[in-house]
């Protein structure tokens, strides 16, 4: 059942315009997709919301747009090169690849449907070991001992586990001799690190203070599925906080907070939210919690928050020699910074979005029922705030509508519409999520009032065209949002 809603969900954002499979006819691309006319307006609404609560609403916390392309040395300073891979398998008669820890956490899914706990948890239990200490032998062990089939061939006859690396590397430079190999960043977060000395010397910044980024990660993901839940272009909105030595626990519990709120705060039903504390924590960290959602398919991780100690501006130091330090006038010491890091993900949070706002309601249309598809988003992050309608395409209706228009495209996203009936019209802009419609009538060329109807609850009322503007603004404003988390 759940899964038939995530489909809906899926085709719903493809036919209203929110996102395509990228490069749809030559067949697409594996895990990349494009954001049609509606999906880039909530795309930016939903980033709009992030970065003014982290920069505008903390005078601690700056902004930064660094460049995808760095210097390779990075990567090997924060561990990408090395570590950032996944165990693969393959099977040899399908030739399928599958991430070995997922084959095996998918068997410790059926064992736990059959009731066969025990057997679960000692799998579990020789799975995290497995993973904990690198041993890929023991997962291919694993694979075999628990007779696990490729879902494609259904044969038992895998290759060897091998680590893959997930980033994309490529070449700068004209020469093929002269070429520096590059790699596409698969966090944002590290564009923040090496730029911690220029903004905080720049903006004059005293610890604690945060610096929010914006932008495109790539990962070479093997297993890319769920939609937009797992891309391989996809964008992350992070935000460093650089704290003192020794406070980094009440900072982490500060953020795990309010990051929370900042959820909570579009009204999403609180049961849909749950924080996943890391057990087994990555080398770097020393705290890790995980905030997930309840999709149509299961609760999913949307962020992390992480404790990350002054494991990167450690390793910066060291990679390139230059000291990466603050001065703390308060304590008269000098210290690398310990670092608290929030890390969402654009998409999956935009997939949140699409997920708790899929309705469809059984309404009353005269004598017969019928099934209403609507998108109840929050209004400050709808792709269109106000669909200006009049009722026909004649007797002066347009040209008041347009005037009422020419009012409020210079505050938001409105549209202006006038083909079909006005209950089908409706019915397109609920799909879309637009929140309010105003009707022009005949009547209103008299009475100068138009009709407001409310997404949500279908309910109209008659409002003096003179009144729109304070009737309106705070319903869709993305200020009220932000003012419940100041
Ligand atoms: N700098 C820390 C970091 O990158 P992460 O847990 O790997 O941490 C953070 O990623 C967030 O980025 C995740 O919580 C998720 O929302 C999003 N994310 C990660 N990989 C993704 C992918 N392949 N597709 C879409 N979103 C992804």
């Amino acid at each position: 059942m759940s899964e038939e809603i995530f489909k809906k969900v899926v085709s719903h954002s493809k036919e209203y315009g929110f996102v395509f499979p990228s490069s749809e006819i030559y067949d697409g691309l594996g895990a990349v997709y494009d954001y049609g006319q509606n999906g880039v307006e909530l795309k930016n609404n939903i980033r709009q919301y992030w970065w003014r609560s982290m920069v505008q609403l903390h005078e601690n916390i700056v902004g930064l747009d660094s460049a995808i392309f760095m210097h390779p040395k990075i990567w090997k300073a924060s561990g990408h090169i090395d570590g950032f891979s996944d165990p693969m398998v393959d099977n040899k008669d399908s030739k399928k690849r599958y991430r070995a820890d997922n084959l095996l956490e998918d068997q410790i899914d059926k064992y736990i449907k059959n009731g066969k706990t025990q057997k679960a948890e000692e799998l579990q239990n020789a799975l995290d070991n497995a993973i904990t200490n690198n041993n890929l032998e023991a997962l291919k062990y694993l694979i075999i001992a628990h007779e696990i089939a490729c879902p494609v061939s259904g044969t038992r006859n895998w290759t060897d586990v091998r680590q893959f690396n997930l980033m994309y590397k490529t070449q700068m430079g004209a020469l093929a001799e002269d070429a520096e190999d590059v790699y596409l960043r698969p966090e944002t977060a590290q564009g923040i690190f090496v730029n911690f000395l220029n903004v905080q010397k720049t903006g004059r910044m005293k610890i604690p203070f945060g610096i929010a980024q914006t932008g495109k990660a790539f990962r070479n993901e093997v297993v890319a599925r769920g939609f937009i839940m797992r891309m391989r272009e996809f964008e992350q909105m992070e935000m460093q906080f650089f704290v003192r030595p020794g406070t980094e626990m009440e900072w982490f519990n500060k953020w795990k907070e309010s990051r929370l709120q900042w959820h909570l705060a579009l009204g999403t039903n609180p049961d849909n939210y749950r924080f996943h504390e890391h057990v087994k924590l990555a080398h770097y960290a020393n705290a890790a919690v995980d905030i997930e959602y309840k999709f149509p398919i299961g609760f999913k991780e949307v962020e992390g928050i992480h404790s990350r100690t002054d494991f990167d501006l450690s390793q910066h130091q060291e990679f390139s020699g230059k000291k990466l330090q603050y001065f703390d006038p308060e304590i008269n010491q000098n210290y690398v910074p310990y670092v608290i890091e929030t890390s969402i993900g654009l998409d999956r949070m935009f997939l949140v979005q699409m997920c708790n706002a899929f309705k469809e309601e059984q309404v009353q249309n005269g004598e017969q029922t019928e099934t209403r598809t609507l998108l109840a988003l929050p209004p400050a992050l709808a792709p269109i705030k106000l669909a200006v309608l009049p009722l026909v395409k004649k007797d002066g209706l347009p040209e008041l509508a347009r005037k009422i228009m020419a009012d409020f495209k210079f505050e938001f996203n409105c549209h202006y519409e006038e083909k079909d009936s006005i209950g089908k019209r409706y019915r397109r802009h609920d799909a879309l999520g637009t929140p309010l419609c105003i009707t022009v009538d005949h009547d209103s060329l008299n009475d100068e009032s138009v009709t407001i109807r409310h997404r949500d609850t279908m309910q109209q009322e008659r409002v003096k065209i003179t009144a729109l503007k304070d009737i309106i603004m705070p319903q869709i404003s993305m200020n009220e949002l932000l003012r419940k988390l100041n």
